[in-house]
């Protein structure tokens, strides 16, 4: 069966569409990657699909064995079963370059370990105010000849800063080869939605105003900050969270089927979808923050900023006019789960129905990623009344899984952007959230552990309540 991004490198005629032969790691000695990017590295070597030189750069000094310290470290944490000789041969492909960004000659260091490779790809996972700056460097120091530039999120705070930093790599870079990372793109759970949508045909008579009357999104972390307080005191949730990979599922959720095999196919039904986003109003916004939030390492003692987010949003579009869309994500609240709940209409004989209505459920993670439709049937029995039943189906988790940043470090590393965001997307995305950004509206103090401010509850009142995950 074909992959849906068959031959969809984003190389154009006579641009070079070979793999990368390095990859280099801007950010080396961080959080995001330890917890995430060495895992997926390991995972890559396991399934044979790295074998080129990885390239750490961060501002210590420090030496090649440091590198390979903190990546033994991070893998170990994966589990017991770690397999060491993938392990030991991703250590073999590990350089460490250390020195500050500002500087020259960081850079002149690093062409050095770049040594013969031609086609490198820099992986920035370092803060955004350094984007632009680092990919001059590079480009001064010629590292950027023929290179893939791979950027984390947050793509900028807001809509202008977003639109400075596109400018400034579109300097140095063509967008055909700059890699916007949102992991959720990567997800087993969330592709699903596009499979579950796309590769079926029952689905799409009802996948529409007619027949759907809310779609809810609610991403619940049971977890703080996590020792990241100065990043999300900068950030906060709608800029986290909301502006990325949430809208990111509505865009799964809502668009058009991708026409053809054409490679920009789903991105640009994407953009489609974030334009018929009207920006958000701040009336249909709630935020919270949990108590306990300012004394937290890095926060501001007087801080403003929102750890839970409500907003109610509209698809203009002929398929979506009318339905509500909400979405709600916070930290520390009861359970961690990422849940879509898209809710039918109530049918018309009361008598048959009862109360509830049908609904599609999907748990995107973590832990049991599964799909179930709510339906009802005959409650066995003399009488003539019916009862919810589920129908669910349950990914097993099996050793073919492919981790979120594996997927797309290797996508990117192919020069595949299909699972990225596109520079338009980045900007209508941001255009959605900007009115409501700049803490805009009364911040509610909730207690760790409950669902958030009750303030939330007005915004999903017509649509039956907001539904809260269960823990799987
Ligand atoms: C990150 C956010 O992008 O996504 C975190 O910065 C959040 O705050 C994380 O916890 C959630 O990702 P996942 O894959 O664990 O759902």
């Amino acid at each position: 069966m074909p992959d849906l991004r068959q031959g969809c490198t984003t190389g154009k005629p006579g641009e070079e569409t070979a793999p990368a032969d390095a990859l280099v790691l801007f950010g080396a000695m961080g959080d995001l990657a330890h917890k995430k990017i060495f895992p997926a590295l390991y995972h890559m070597v396991r399934h044979g699909h790295l074998e080129v030189p990885v390239i750490g750069v961060a501002r210590a000094a420090r030496t090649d064995e440091h590198l390979k310290e903190r990546v033994r470290d991070s893998v170990q944490r994966q589990g017991d079963d770690i397999d060491q000789e993938a392990l030991a041969k991703l250590l073999k492909l590990l350089r460490y370059v250390g020195g500050d960004y500002q500087d020259p000659a960081t850079f002149d260091l690093l062409k050095k370990a770049l040594g013969s490779a031609t086609r490198p790809a820099h992986y920035l996972a370092i803060p955004p105010s350094l984007f632009a700056s680092v990919v001059e460097s590079l480009a001064k120091s010629n590292s950027m000849t023929n290179a893939r530039v791979i950027v984390e999120k947050p793509f900028g705070k807001d809509l202008a800063s977003a639109q400075r930093l596109n400018a400034a790599l579109h300097a140095v870079v063509p967008e055909s080869r700059i890699f916007r990372i949102d992991h959720y793109l990567g997800k087993e759970a969330v592709l699903n939605l596009l499979f579950f949508r796309f590769a079926n045909s029952f689905l799409e008579p009802i996948w529409n105003r007619n027949y759907i009357e809310s779609v809810q999104i609610t991403m619940a972390e049971k977890f703080g900050i996590e020792g990241r307080g100065k990043f999300y005191d900068d950030t906060g949730a709608i800029r986290d969270v909301v502006e990325n990979h949430m809208l990111q599922v509505v865009a799964f959720l809502a668009m058009e089927a991708p026409t053809g095999l054409h490679c920009e196919a789903i991105r640009d039904e994407q953009v489609k979808i974030f334009r018929a986003i009207p920006p958000l109003d701040p009336k249909h916004l709630v935020r919270g923050q949990f108590k306990s939030y300012k004394n937290e390492k890095g926060v501001a003692p007087d801080s403003k900023v929102e750890t839970f987010a409500a907003v109610r949003l509209e698809v203009q579009s002929w398929r979506w006019s009318g339905v509500p869309f909400l979405i709600r994500a916070g930290k520390c609240l009861p359970v961690t789960t990422t849940e879509v709940l898209v809710k039918l209409r109530k049918p018309p004989l009361d008598n048959l129905a009862g109360e509830s209505t049908n609904h599609f459920r999907f748990r995107l993670g973590p832990g049991e990623i599964s799909l179930s439709l709510s339906a009802r049937v005959k409650r066995v029995g003399e009488e003539l009344v019916s009862m919810p039943a589920q129908l669910s189906a349950v990914e097993e988790h099996t050793a073919d899984e492919v981790d979120a940043y594996e997927r797309l470090l290797g996508d990117a590393m192919h020069g595949d952007a299909t699972l990225f965001v596109r520079e338009d997307a980045v900007e209508a995305a941001w255009a959605i959230v900007e009115p409501i950004l700049a803490n805009v509206t009364t911040l509610h103090p909730y207690e760790p552990g409950s669902w958030g401010p009750g303030a939330a509850d007005r915004l999903a009142i017509d649509v039956g309540g907001w539904h809260n995950p269960e823990e799987h």
